[in-house]
């Protein structure tokens, strides 16, 4: 925001740490270039359709990208008046949460907490429902109860850093740019309608991301990730966890 209203340029590096300093000697220019490309698909998508693969079975999942544009996180910051994070790489966008016309964001999102594969039902753009057993199980189901607006899925978020060699470190900041992320909770501050106001106090403001990356999720494979295009047409962008497309 201060940015925007001084004539200055910055980085933020939230959760910075001295293992993340690999991340900052990549060729940004390319970086940047795959993160538009990416943005651009995402601006004309009104889809996205995921087949996740996990020991219990196989989870489908739409997401509605309709009246939503992207962003796009690719690390450069040459001109005054923008700031951004570094380490940078993703182009990210908020499903449609249904405030004009119902979401069509509906099916099952699998996560992984530690052993335990988490599964949600996601009806409205919301996880609704924990269909899983085990304490991680649990104690999600007892977070949505608590807090539903901490089930509002926030952000698809495509990271193209894993293609670059880095790795995850346990560090959000620079884990979500690795591959594709989804989020829940907040989503205001990324062009959304679910902010502060949606929980029940300052400190339940949430926007968490799970990456879906061997190293954090190694029991869940995304097997497809389609784009449906405004012309109708799907383009494929992930098998096996890798995108297919080849960002020329
Ligand atoms: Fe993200």
């Amino acid at each position: 925001m201060a940015a925007k209203k001084h004539p200055i340029r910055a980085a933020t590096m939230p959760g910075f740490r001295q293992d993340m300093i690999p991340a900052l000697r990549l060729d940004y220019t390319e970086v940047n270039r795959r993160v538009e490309y990416l943005k651009a698909l995402l601006d004309r998508s009104t889809g996205a359709d995921f087949h996740f693969a996990h020991p219990g079975g196989e989870d489908t999942l739409h997401l509605d990208l309709r009246f939503r544009s992207a962003h796009a996180s690719g690390g450069l910051l040459p001109n005054p008046g923008v700031a951004g994070n570094l380490p940078s790489g993703e182009a990210y966008i908020v499903p449609f949460e249904g405030e004009s016309e119902a979401s069509r964001s509906e099916g099952i999102l699998p996560v992984q907490f530690g052993q335990e594969v988490v599964r949600y039902r996601i009806k409205g753009n919301k996880a609704v429902e924990v269909l899983t057993q085990g304490p991680a199980s649990t104690a999600e189901a007892e977070h949505l109860a608590q807090e539903p607006a901490y089930g509002n899925v926030a952000e698809l978020g495509l990271g193209v850093l894993a293609a670059f060699g880095v790795k995850p470190i346990g560090e959000i900041l620079l884990d979500e740019k690795l591959g594709l992320h989804i989020a829940f909770g907040r989503s205001e501050h990324f062009g959304g309608q679910v902010g502060p106001k949606d929980f029940s106090s300052p400190g339940a403001v949430i926007h968490i991301d799970r990456v879906y990356v061997p190293e954090t999720q190694p029991d869940v494979m995304v097997k497809n990730l389609d784009l449906v295009l405004e012309s109708g047409e799907v383009l494929p962008l992930m098998r096996d966890g890798q995108y297919v497309v080849t960002f020329e």
